[in-house]
């Protein structure tokens, strides 16, 4: 062997000893991961819709069923149990409104609500929510503790720290027996770093099916994005990762054709709502007129083009 040669294979060795001496995992199954269909089906939850407290939306969802070997669609009457549903639209469309009239309408109930407020400070945001209950006439006094609001707007320790936003999600779901979160918004959670936008979705919503919530995130979208899509800010894979995404819009009538089209004057504003498909049950397809209500309340009213 000459002297090269000799040189270029210790090289070889030496790496390959590196490697090995790196190789501290040897590959091998997890047989955690592993089930067979009547193993998952056995941890699979019934699936039943929740209500969300805003009006013309709960009936937009259903599930297809066979009754006497007939195909039989019947509705859910709410968003279906234990998914992770995406709102997303541009600034001003009634996100927040909706989740905030959500929030409200399940604490009235009697249910336990984590809400994860990441722009506004928990001290607005629960001014925010006394008002929507008061605008669907109830008494917020009467339900406020079912509200557990974790203010990771000022806190940056958990805004910016996924693992530890999420043990103090654990800790408050198994502290109130939590079974439903709100997080307003994921968007905030990666200013800055939206590369790492579908890493941390992904992480939220493995963390909501682990710990068995209903959950909304919203989104934000850049205006740049076409209206009525779901791509939503540095999120373009949200809508993947999530079950299901509604998307709100708002659109200036800036032209004849769109006055005819929507049935409205030049200058006004129009709202719309569309469900940008959901995994875990049936749904509307059509885009809606949403409506926000002087008191701060979201509808979802009928099709556009009726
Ligand atoms: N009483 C009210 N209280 C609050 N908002 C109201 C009220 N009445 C009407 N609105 C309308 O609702 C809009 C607020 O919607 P919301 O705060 O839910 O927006 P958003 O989609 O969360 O926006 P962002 O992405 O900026 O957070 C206001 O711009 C306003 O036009
Ligand atoms: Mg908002």
């Amino acid at each position: 062997m000459d002297k090269r040669k000799k040189v270029e294979s210790m090289d070889e060795e030496i790496q390959l000893e590196e490697a090995e001496k790196q190789e501290y995992h040897k590959p091998e199954p997890d047989l955690e991961a592993i089930f067979t269909g009547s193993q998952a089906l056995k941890k699979a939850p019934k699936i039943y819709g929740v209500s969300t407290g805003i009006e013309g939306l709960d009936d937009l969802f259903f599930i297809v069923t066979s009754e006497n070997g007939k195909i039989v669609k019947k509705t859910l009457g709410g968003i279906p149990a234990y998914s992770v549903m995406n709102i997303t639209g541009v600034s001003d469309t009634g996100k927040s409104l909706m989740v905030e009239q959500f929030t409200v309408h399940q604490a009235s109930k009697g249910n336990k609500v984590a809400f994860i407020t990441v722009e506004s400070p928990a001290n607005f945001v629960v001014a925010s929510l006394k008002l929507r209950a008061s605008a669907m006439g109830l008494n917020f006094d009467d339900f406020q503790d079912n509200i557990i609001l974790i203010d990771a707007a000022s806190s940056t320790k958990i805004r910016e720290n996924v693992p530890d936003l999420l043990a103090t999600l654990a800790y408050v779901i198994q502290q109130y027996k939590v079974k439903f979160t709100v997080i307003d918004s994921v968007t905030g959670l990666f200013e800055n770093k939206e590369m790492m936008a579908r890493a941390i979705v992904r992480r939220l919503f493995n963390f909501m099916k682990k710990w068995y919530q209903t959950a909304l995130f919203v989104s934000q979208k850049r205006s740049g994005h076409e209206e009525l899509t779901a791509e939503a800010a540095g999120g373009y894979a949200v809508g993947h990762i999530v079950d299901g995404t509604m998307v709100l819009a708002k659109e200036l009538i800036d032209s004849p054709f769109k006055a005819k089209m929507y049935k409205k004057e030049i200058g006004d504003i129009v709202r719309l709502f569309r469900i940008d498909g959901c995994r875990m049950s049936g749904h509307d397809t059509k885009t809606h007129f949403l409506e926000i209500t002087e008191t701060g309340l979201v509808k979802i009213k009928q099709p556009i083009g009726g």
